[in-house]
């Protein structure tokens, strides 16, 4: 039977009620990033960045990684901004205790970078700003109606831009995917939520949907390979407003 993609799933991922240990926990982080890695999603995130930042030149950038995980993005980031010389702190912020245990090891020799236990929906107005908000493969684990507080709860936190690199909800995507991860993928869950994110996923004309009701902003949305979509949000400036 063919994957019902029209409408986003309302399903549960694994990982959304995950009660494995730290072992294993590992294990299906490192299969995330590695989709990430080998699939493009930390190119494209990092290539955003530095689109914001070439726009808006600053001697110090503030960068917030929501639902970092294991760090490797804020990884990626930093190795970016060391060989081009910019400075920037790094924070990231995820729900899971352990995932941030192994953030904070993996990430030992990077002190530019910081990891915070926290709900991004509860953090106050003034509790954490930042420049630029990231967040990688976040956003389809919330429904419709909780998005529209998330991205409201986005545009509060970051002062320059946000960067939400998510996936295209998309039967190609799906069966190449299931191919996919049975080549490169080690753990089951990882397997298992990767077709799950992708019924969770998006179409253009969802993230369209979205980016309207935030009319204050400025949206770029485009799709990337491997089905991606990469949106970009900024206040507008005074003469698009
Ligand atoms: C699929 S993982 C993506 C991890 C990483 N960004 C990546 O691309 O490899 C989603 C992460 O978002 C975190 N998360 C979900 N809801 C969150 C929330 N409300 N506040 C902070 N983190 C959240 C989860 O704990 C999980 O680590």
């Amino acid at each position: 039977m063919l994957a019902k993609l029209v409408n986003r799933s309302g399903e549960r991922e694994l990982m959304d009620d995950f009660h494995g240990n730290i072992v294993t926990l590992e294990a299906v982080l490192s299969d995330i990033s590695r989709v990430n890695k080998i699939l493009g999603g930390n190119r494209i995130t990092i290539h955003a960045v530095a689109q914001l930042m070439a726009a808006h030149p600053k001697e110090h950038y503030t960068i917030l990684d929501v639902g970092c995980a294991d760090g490797a993005m804020l990884k990626a980031i930093a190795e970016y901004c060391r060989n081009k010389g910019i400075v920037a702190d790094l924070i990231g912020i995820d729900l899971n205790a352990d995932a941030l245990i192994l953030a904070t090891k993996a990430l030992a020799d990077y002190p530019e970078i910081r990891f915070m236990q926290q709900d991004v929906l509860t953090l106050g107005e003034f509790q954490l700003d930042c420049d630029i908000l990231t967040t990688t493969l976040m956003t389809h684990h919330f429904t419709d109606s909780q998005l529209t507080v998330l991205l409201r709860q986005f545009t509060r936190l970051a002062s320059m831009g946000i960067v939400i690199n998510d996936l295209h909800r998309s039967r190609l995507a799906y069966y190449l995917f299931k191919i996919f991860s049975l080549v490169f993928l080690t753990t089951r869950t990882a397997r298992i939520d990767g077709l799950i994110s992708i019924r969770k996923g998006f179409k253009k004309k969802d993230l369209l949907q979205f980016s309207r009701r935030l009319p204050e902003m400025q949206h770029s949305i485009q799709w990337k390979w491997a089905f991606r979509y990469l949106w970009i949000m900024q206040t507008k400036s005074p003469q698009t407003l």
